[in-house]
């Protein structure tokens, strides 16, 4: 894989465009991220933001370019990218729910079967159960038996163990309780921190912007303004339509 420079963004879309039959869902969208950042892309139910997430981990068919890590990815299969550092946790989870929790994390890591890998990925499991203690209290319990939250907390861990170099998240918070909102909004914190670069797409604009740095505002399939989380959070365009104010 190459690594991508100081001058090139690690992400890079170029005219982004997904359609269902006759519905444009992602209009000519063009946007980047670069290496160490945690961007936001906010917007109502139906902007397209889930649409442009799964183009880009090239789940669903889409037009344009898509330049990451230095490479041109959008002729790749989706599978290839997992082992490009490029992890998508969906929307809704899908976690395994009939295998463990510790199986669902192994899972995570399965392209990492080299034997000389083994140790590096038990030392990864381990921080997973620093990062999210409560899934360390039920390592052995079938993932289907956990609460929503413990599910967004096994998605984005079994993501980690995958070694991702960019992590998509569509709506962590969706569903959870205020709590657990705050536990794995804390996590994003850390994982960012730790040097993973994240693309965060989140209904709740407020959260999304208070541990984002930059963001995207996502209006019917097309991007209507971009700026730092600290003036979108001023905007009075933002505010009123996606601040509740
Ligand atoms: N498989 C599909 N077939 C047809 N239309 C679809 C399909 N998936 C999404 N759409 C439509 O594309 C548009 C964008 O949907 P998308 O899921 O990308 O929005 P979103 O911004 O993620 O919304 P939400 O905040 O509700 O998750 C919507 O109008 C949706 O109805
Ligand atoms: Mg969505």
């Amino acid at each position: 894989m190459a690594a991508a420079t100081d001058h090139q963004p690690l992400l890079n879309v170029a005219n982004l465009q997904v359609r269902y039959g006759s519905i444009m869902a992602v209009k000519d969208i063009s946007f980047c991220v670069t290496a160490g950042e945690l961007v936001c892309l906010i917007g109502a139910n139906g902007a397209g933001k889930t649409s442009t997430l799964k183009a880009l981990a090239r789940m669903i068919p889409a037009g344009g370019e898509i330049h990451y890590a230095g490479q041109r990815i959008d002729g790749l299969p989706a599978y290839a990218l997992i082992s490009q550092g490029l992890a998508l946790v969906p929307e809704g989870r899908g976690v395994f729910s009939r295998l463990t929790v510790a199986e669902n994390l192994a899972m995570g890591a399965y392209h990492r079967h080299r034997p000389d890998e083994r140790a590096a990925v038990q030392e990864d499991e381990a921080r997973m159960y620093v990062l999210f203690p409560r899934l360390a209290e039920r390592r052995r319990q079938l993932a289907g038996t956990l609460s929503g939250g413990e599910q967004q907390m096994l998605a984005i861990g079994r993501a980690l163990m995958g070694k991702p170099q960019l992590l998509l998240l569509d709506e962590p918070s969706m569903g959870l309780a205020p709590l657990l909102v705050q536990t794995v909004f804390d996590a994003i914190r850390s994982v960012a921190q730790s040097g993973v670069t994240i693309l965060l797409v989140e209904q709740n604009a407020r959260l999304a912007l208070t541990v984002c740095s930059r963001g995207y505002v996502m209006e019917s399939g097309a991007i209507t303004l971009t700026d730092s989380a600290e003036n979108l959070l001023a905007d009075p365009r933002v505010r009123a339509a996606y601040l509740g104010e």
